[in-house]
């Protein structure tokens, strides 16, 4: 049950949150990772001279993005719009988000003495996500906020390659040869990640998801050994407020067993493996555990095929989801800047036509 806090809402009867604690809501619930962004039109204006970094510590501006696909699609939740680098931003790090590549670190972090001189967090910082998620709270009615992060092997690796990777090649090389330091960077990282957790809970969100989108380029052994310990302690940290915890990466199917251990109440799943298959596996890892819920798994390329190709999907997809105690629908990743919002919406009106 959810922790009395002098901010949060009861929402309990909300079809996100049944189906996070597999309750059998009356409709499936449907939200979209990066549901806020730049396939809509009201997004691009407002964020038109605003850099994004900037925009993420400016919170009418963060409620009034993350209010707009609420109002266009009429999904059953709100993301809040922030990014995953954010806690470093606010730690000191010096990095940017550059347009079309993403996080970019000006010093990578590659050795023993650049981890030790990792800035502490002042909370402070922090202030405009927490007045921003208050104001949400009270703007979005009976509509669940999520709050996230990403988790510490996600962040280790735009820490350590500086930027976006395809082969996570330094990361994976530092994590191997120096395991100290790794384990060193992965729980300073963590520290950040639970603080910036900590304070949109205490401001109201409602579930949280923690994004490890890289951690698919991990071996199950390499996974266990080096990303677990630390995604279970930023997972077991929130355990404080009573609400869903999330977990998702990409290309994780060998690793879903072990994100689960992490400490997910939700299980995020990416196109490549049908529910059914997931929530197989999922039992089959942990016969004695409650039954599984799972969030996914629409590939967003899907909706670039028109509207047959995704109606067959949607119902394909709605349908395996029936194996899971409950199913949060909602794409294998997250929407693509091209992707035609009219889509999304009829996306949104299929799924609550069915249940
Ligand atoms: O609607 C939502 O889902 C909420 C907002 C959100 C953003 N980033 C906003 C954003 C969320 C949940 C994130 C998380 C995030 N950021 C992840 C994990 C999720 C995933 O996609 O795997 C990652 C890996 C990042 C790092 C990052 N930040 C990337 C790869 C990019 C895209 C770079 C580009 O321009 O293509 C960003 C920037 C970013 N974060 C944008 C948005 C809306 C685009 C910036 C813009 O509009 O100018």
């Amino acid at each position: 049950m959810t922790t009395a806090s002098p901010v949060r809402r009861d929402l309990a009867n909300a079809p996100l949150l049944a189906a996070a604690r597999g309750l059998g809501p009356a409709r499936t619930p449907v939200w979209f990772m990066r549901q806020a962004g730049r396939s809509l039109p009201e997004y691009r204006k407002l964020r038109e001279g605003t850099p994004m970094l900037r925009a993420c510590f400016t919170p009418d501006m963060v409620v009034e993005v993350t209010m707009q696909p609420i109002r266009r699609h009429g999904v059953d939740a709100a993301i809040f719009f922030s990014d995953i680098v954010v806690p470093l931003k606010a730690a000191g790090i010096d990095l940017d988000i550059v347009p079309g590549t993403g996080p970019v670190v000006a010093k990578p972090v590659r050795d023993e003495k650049a981890v030790r001189e990792l800035p502490e967090l002042d909370l402070a910082n922090l202030d405009p996500i927490a007045e921003a998620v208050g104001l949400l709270v009270k703007e979005l009615g009976d509509v669940p906020l999520i709050g996230f992060a990403g988790a510490p092997f996600t962040l280790a690796s735009y820490l350590i390659e500086g930027g976006p990777s395809k082969h996570h090649e330094r990361t994976k090389a530092l994590m191997k040869a120096e395991p100290e330091v790794w384990h060193a960077l992965l729980a300073r990282i963590a520290d950040y990640t639970l603080d910036f957790l900590k304070v949109q809970l205490d401001a109201g969100v409602d579930a949280v998801q923690l994004f490890d989108s890289w951690a698919g380029a991990l071996s199950e052994k390499d996974y266990r050994e080096y990303v677990l310990p630390h995604s279970q302690r930023v997972l077991a940290g929130l355990a404080f407020a009573g609400v869903p915890r999330i977990h998702f990466g990409v290309g994780t199917a060998e690793l879903l067993p072990a994100m689960r251990e992490a400490g997910a109440d939700v299980v995020g799943v990416d196109w490549r493996l049908p529910l059914d298959e997931a929530v197989r596996r999922l039992e089959a890892a942990a016969p004695d555990a409650p039954k599984p819920v799972v969030q996914g798994n629409l590939d967003p390329a899907m909706l670039f095929a028109g509207w047959d190709v995704i109606e067959r999907e949607v119902r394909r997809i709605h349908a395996e989801g029936k194996a899971a105690a409950g199913h949060i629908f909602n794409l294998g990743h997250g929407v693509m800047p091209e992707t035609d919002p009219t889509m999304l919406t009829r996306v949104v009106e299929l799924v609550h036509s069915l249940s």
